[in-house]
């Protein structure tokens, strides 16, 4: 077993490392303060190329492996998550789904632009009733010949204003359960389709998320992703993915919390000494580090898998799970180990608490990454 990162990783780990604490350190707080979006970050992540991390250069992207990506997602994270999960979101979600399952035309026509950040995009498989339950389908993508019309809301989107391309999964035909599902690519300025009021949130302020309206939407047949009632697997398979860069990000605000808490240890004095030297907090950092090992091991052999053709729902299942609760775990921590000023937002922490909540809820909450673990334990 081989635990070395290639030249070429450890480079994009660093280069992820150096524009989060140059680019995206300086204006985190105001951001997270304002739930401003971070459009001039996000265009520079596209110029960086971590906007299309895996996609073939022939598409624009940077043609990286899953081990890149996941080194990226935990060092972008450690800064500003909610920056990382529009990188998550583009590369896992869209570009993926794109990438594998897109045919020639679309791909030209989006995944090219995607990739090299000139637009970003959303996924949307929420809606106000169907979060966990997703087969349960209320928007409609009704069969017309030679288009669909799509009918309904989706809910909680990310990049749901600042994104140009949506790929939207709506129910065809409701005899057929979850085999009637399409996935369809819908452009911004379609006529009647509207970006609803902007959601204000416990954390990954920055991230703009948004219910969206579909009324008489039409979506012309080519803008379908694979075959008739192939949504419902497009979701769950593009997931299956996802859930590993969401795995990373919750991995990035633990070791970015942790790494704070150490630090403020070191410098805090009390009872005549630096903190660090009470066994009271020096115990904390010795189980928020190796519950972050722990964490970062199962999101690289999640990462290992896909880029190895193994199966990753399980792992990539099981990184989820356990990476967020790391996440909401460490980050308490570092509140408490920085006392008082933990609770000012000037010292981070706060921010990152109320960040790590989401991993344990979006891209499938912690009890559906434990339906998918157990089915997948039980089945052999
Ligand atoms: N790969 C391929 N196919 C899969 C699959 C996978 N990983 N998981 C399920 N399927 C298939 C099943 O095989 C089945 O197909 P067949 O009938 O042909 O066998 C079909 O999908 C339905 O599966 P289930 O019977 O298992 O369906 P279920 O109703 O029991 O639900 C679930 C399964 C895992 C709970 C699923 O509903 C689920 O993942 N829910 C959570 C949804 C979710 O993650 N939402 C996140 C929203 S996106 C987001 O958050 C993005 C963002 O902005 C950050």
């Amino acid at each position: 077993m081989d635990f070395t990162l290639s030249e070429e990783q450890l480079m994009i780990q660093q280069a992820a490392k150096d524009f989060a604490e140059t680019e995206l350190l300086p204006g985190v707080i105001a951001r997270d303060d304002a739930q401003k979006f971070p459009a001039e970050e996000v265009k520079r992540m596209g110029e960086l190329g971590f906007l299309g991390m895996m996609v073939d250069p022939k598409y624009g992207g940077s043609g990286l492996d899953t081990i890149s990506y996941v080194l990226a997602m935990e060092e972008l994270s450690k800064v500003d998550a909610s920056a990382s999960v529009i990188v998550s979101v583009n590369n896992s979600l869209v570009c993926w789904g794109l990438e594998t399952y897109g045919n020639a035309a679309q791909k030209e026509k989006y995944l090219t632009r995607l990739a090299s950040g000139e637009i970003i995009g959303a996924f949307c498989l929420s809606e106000p009733e169907a979060g966990s339950d997703a087969t349960s389908q209320k928007t409609t993508a009704l069969d017309m010949g030679d288009h669909y019309v799509l009918n309904g809301t989706k809910n909680w989107i990310t990049s749901g204003n600042s994104a140009s391309v949506y790929l939207v999964i709506a129910q065809t035909d409701v005899e057929k359960g979850h085999k009637g599902i399409n996935a369809l690519i819908v452009e911004k300025d379609a006529p009647g389709f509207e970006v609803g009021p902007k959601e204000n949130k416990l954390g990954i302020r920055g991230s703009d998320t948004h219910s969206l309206l579909f009324n008489d939407v039409k979506v012309p047949k080519e803008n379908r992703i694979g075959e008739d009632g192939f949504g419902f697997k497009f979701a769950m398979k593009t997931l299956a993915g996802g859930r590993i860069g969401i795995a990373a990000q919750a991995l990035g605000i633990a070791a970015g919390a942790y790494d704070l808490a150490k630090k403020y240890s070191k410098q805090r004095k009390a009872f005549g000494t630096e903190i660090s030297n009470h066994q009271a907090i020096a115990f904390k950092l010795a189980d928020m580090h190796t519950q972050i090992q722990a964490a970062r091991h199962l999101v690289y052999k999640a990462a290992w898998d896909k880029d190895n053709g193994n199966d990753y729902d399980l792992s990539g299942a099981m990184a989820k799970l356990y990476a967020s609760q790391v996440a909401m775990e460490t980050t308490v921590e570092a509140v408490q180990i920085h006392g008082g000023n933990g609770f000012v937002k000037d010292y981070h922490v706060e921010r990152m608490m109320r960040d790590a909540k989401i991993t344990q809820i979006y891209e499938g909450t912690s009890e559906i990454q434990k339906i998918v673990i157990s089915r997948s334990i039980l089945r052999n």
